[in-house]
C-alpha cells in the first residue's frame, strides 16, 4: 500500500483524477470500478473537465440501495448519471450499477459478478470510506471473502448518508446491494480517496490498524497494488506520516505527479 498525502482536498482529488486519466490513456478500454458519496463528486467533476474519452471504457459501481428503482433521485444510478455519465461519451450500455429494485436480489448479485468476470475483471477500483469503516457497503463483520450480496446498513452509515434523504436517517434505506470485500480485492488496482477531519480516525484504523472485519476497509492492506490518497485533515491521525511523505517525494514513478501538482 502507498499513502499519498496532499496539502488540501483539491490536490488530493487532482491526483486521483490523474491516476484514472493515466490509466485510460494507457488502456482506452479500461474497466473502472466506481464509487459514490460526496467525496467522489469532485472526482467526477474533474474527470468531466479533463475531456478524457470514456468511449471504450466499461464501469461497475460498488453498490446500490435496496428498494430504490434506478430512476429514484437518491439511487446511485441517478448519482452516476448526474455526476459522470450524462457528461461524458461513455456508452450507457457499458455502465453497470446494481439494481436495488430487482425482485431476485441474489440473482442480481450473481449476475453482477458474472458481468465483471465477462469484462475481464476490474482494472482500477475507486473507493471511498464510510465512517463505519466500510468500503462499498461492506459493513463491520463483512467476510473478506464476500462476493456481491445484500447487506443491512449500520445506524452510523444511515446517519452519515441522511443528508441525501432530507437529513432524516430513517428515510435512508435499511439495506443495500454491494460488491463483496473479495470482489473489491480482485480488482487489479485499488485507489481509496478520503478527505476531511471526520475521516481521520477511520482512515488510521483502515491503513495502520489491525486487519479486521470490524473495519472492512482494513482489507485493502492485503492488496498488492493499493493507493490511499488523503488530504491533511483525513491524514492527521496516521503514525507513519514521515515515511509516506518520503516515499511520495522520492519514488521515481511519482515524479510527474509531484511536478504537475506543486
Ligand atoms: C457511501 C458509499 C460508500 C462511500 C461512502 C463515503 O456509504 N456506499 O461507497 O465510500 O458513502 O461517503 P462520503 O464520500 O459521502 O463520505
Amino acid at each position: 500500500m502507498e499513502v499519498i498525502i496532499r496539502p488540501d482536498v483539491d490536490r488530493a482529488v487532482d491526483l486521483v483524477v490523474k491516476l484514472i486519466v493515466a490509466l485510460i490513456k494507457e488502456k482506452p478500454n479500461a474497466t473502472l470500478g466506481l464509487a459514490t458519496g460526496r467525496t467522489m463528486e469532485r472526482v467526477y467533476a474533474r474527470l468531466v473537465a479533463s475531456g478524457i474519452s470514456f468511449a471504450d471504457c466499461r464501469t461497475f459501481n460498488l453498490d446500490e440501495y435496496i428498494g430504490l428503482p434506478p430512476d429514484d433521485p437518491n439511487s446511485y444510478r441517478t448519482y452516476m448519471n448526474r455526476h459522470l455519465f450524462d457528461h461524458v461519451d461513455i456508452d450507457r450500455a457499458n455502465t453497470h450499477v446494481l439494481d436495488g429494485s430487482a425482485l431476485d436480489l441474489k440473482k442480481a448479485a450473481q449476475d453482477y459478478e458474472a458481468k465483471i468476470d465477462d469484462a475481464g475483471g476490474i482494472d482500477l477500483q475507486l473507493l471511498g470510506i464510510g465512517v463505519a469503516g466500510h468500503i462499498g457497503f461492506n459493513e463491520p463483520l463483512s467476510s473478506f471473502m464476500s462476493r456481491t450480496r445484500d447487506k443491512s446498513l449500520t445506524p452510523t452509515t444511515r446517519a452519515q448518508n441522511a443528508e441525501m434523504f432530507g437529513g432524516v436517517s430513517d428515510k435512508v434505506p435499511k439495506r443495500a446491494l454491494t460488491m463483496g470485500v473479495g470482489t473489491i480485492l480482485d480488482a487489479r488496482e485499488l485507489v481509496l480517496l478520503a478527505t476531511g477531519c471526520a475521516k481521520s480516525s477511520i482512515v488510521a484504523k483502515a491503513v495502520e490498524g489491525p486487519i479486521t472485519s470490524m473495519v472492512s476497509a482494513s482489507a485493502i492492506q492485503m492488496h498488492p497494488n493499493c493507493k490511499v490518497v488523503l488530504d491533511e485533515g483525513s491524514a492527521k491521525e496516521l503514525q507513519g506520516r514521515d515515511y509516506y511523505d518520503f516515499v511520495f517525494a522520492n519514488e521515481p514513478k511519482w515524479e510527474s505527479f509531484r511536478r504537475v501538482d506543486n
